[in-house]
């Protein structure tokens, strides 16, 4: 890929109302006054040095993600999206995310959105069950939640949602129950995560106290047999790992990162990966919001890290991204990112247990029956 190719611009809204108890994301609850207009300044001033540095692009998709962007004043999702328009060419057919969280103050916010731009948001719904959306510490009831996705999905041409499974006590059956209910709530698009302990979390403190009671290996493998189960019957098969949609409903700037394009990185902590004279660069800017405004007010940008990738990193980084996709990876990309094949003998061993398989266009993918053991299946063939 090289300038004039399409490329993703990642927005980061770094606040949250509160902390949820599982979540690791780079999400803070601001105290007191918020000068909101002069925090976005500094959103506008790092898509100008970005664009400087990466010049001519033509963005496919927008993605304002969280912490909770929903808190955002639309005023400020347009002064953003204006940004990106002056400082590259936004394709006509762009897509425009913004990831928002379903209680009733949030949702009155949505038409706005659309005005400023958004076409596409994804709802933070987590359990459409009472009890453990309150364990998670969610601040929307199911009422709220159904009730946003319900809007949204009027509102937007595109809309997805997004539930944790494999929750503490959850049983196979209750997930079985449940998973029934979002697919039948879904529109197009749906984002099933299997609970991950996070370390720096107040789950992580409480499961190591023994005071959670996470589903065993085989429960939750049981459970994700399931979940692939009966979205494909539903007519939204995983597009990867955890993700399912109808085809053609996938969202396109997550592929940008699974595909292992380009994309910019925008606001605090967020990550890009930017091709600057043939060298991949991969940025990583402040994480605090407060210390990152104050960089790039001063400096024009909020990096802390633009470190050029050697090859054995973009190739490591390509596998790991594109063998969470059904679609898997292309072995001739792979070598002309790493400047080596994948090793062959890697490839036999994993096809012989019955892990990786090679599709009739040539690529290889990972079976069925290694995606729950898709860490270890990349760290072999990365080896
Ligand atoms: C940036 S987060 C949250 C977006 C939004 N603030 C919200 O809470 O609805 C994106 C998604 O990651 C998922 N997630 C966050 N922490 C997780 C964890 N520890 N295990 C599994 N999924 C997690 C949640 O489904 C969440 O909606
Ligand atoms: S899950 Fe969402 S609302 Fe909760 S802390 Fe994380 S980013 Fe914020």
């Amino acid at each position: 890929m090289s300038a004039n190719t399409a490329f993703g611009v990642y927005v980061h809204w770094p606040f949250c109302a509160a902390k949820c108890p599982y979540c690791d994301f780079n999400s803070h609850v601001h105290h007191g006054a918020f000068d909101e207009e002069s925090f976005v300044k500094a959103y506008v001033k790092e898509i100008e040095a970005t664009a400087r540095r990466a010049p001519g692009r033509l963005v496919e998709s927008i993605f304002f993600g969280g912490g909770t962007p929903s808190l955002m004043n639309p005023k400020s999702a347009a002064a953003i999206l204006d940004a990106i328009a002056r400082n590259w060419q936004v394709a006509d057919n762009a897509e425009v995310t913004l990831e928002a969280n379903p209680t009733s103050v949030e949702a009155e916010r949505f038409r706005g959105y659309r005005e400023a731009g958004v076409n596409r948001v994804s709802l933070g719904v987590q359990s459409l069950r009472p009890e453990p959306l309150a364990k998670l510490g969610r601040l929307h009831s199911v009422d709220d939640a159904v009730a946003a996705v319900r809007l949204a999905q009027s509102i937007f041409d595109r809309s997805s949602f997004d539930i944790i499974y494999a929750r503490p006590d959850q049983t196979l059956e209750a997930w079985d129950d449940e998973l029934t209910d979002a697919l039948a709530l879904s529109d197009g698009h749906l984002s099933l995560y299997q609970l991950t302990i996070e370390s720096g979390t107040r789950y992580f403190d409480l499961f190591h106290a023994g005071k959670l009671k996470m589903p065993s290996e085989d429960l939750s493998a049981d459970m994700f047999e399931l979940t692939q189960e009966r979205t494909a019957a539903y007519g939204l098969p995983a597009y990867e790992i955890s993700n399912h949609a109808r085809p053609g409903q996938e969202s396109r700037h997550n592929l940008v990162y699974w595909r292992y394009g380009e994309y910019a990185g925008i606001g605090p902590g967020a990550h890009g990966r930017l091709l600057i004279g043939g060298v991949r660069h991969a940025t990583a800017a402040e994480k605090m919001p407060f210390k990152w405004w104050e960089k790039v007010m001063e400096t024009g940008d909020g990096l802390v890290a633009d470190d050029n990738l050697t090859w054995d990193e973009e190739g490591d980084e390509y596998l790991v991204m594109g063998l969470r996709l059904r679609e898997g990876i292309d072995p001739g990309r792979y070598q002309a990112l790493a400047r080596r094949p994948l090793t062959q003998v890697q490839i036999s061993h994993l096809m012989d247990i019955g892990f990786i398989e090679t599709l009739p266009n040539g690529r290889l993918r990972v079976t069925e029956k290694g995606w729950p053991v898709l860490d270890a299946v990349v760290a072999d063939l990365a080896a």
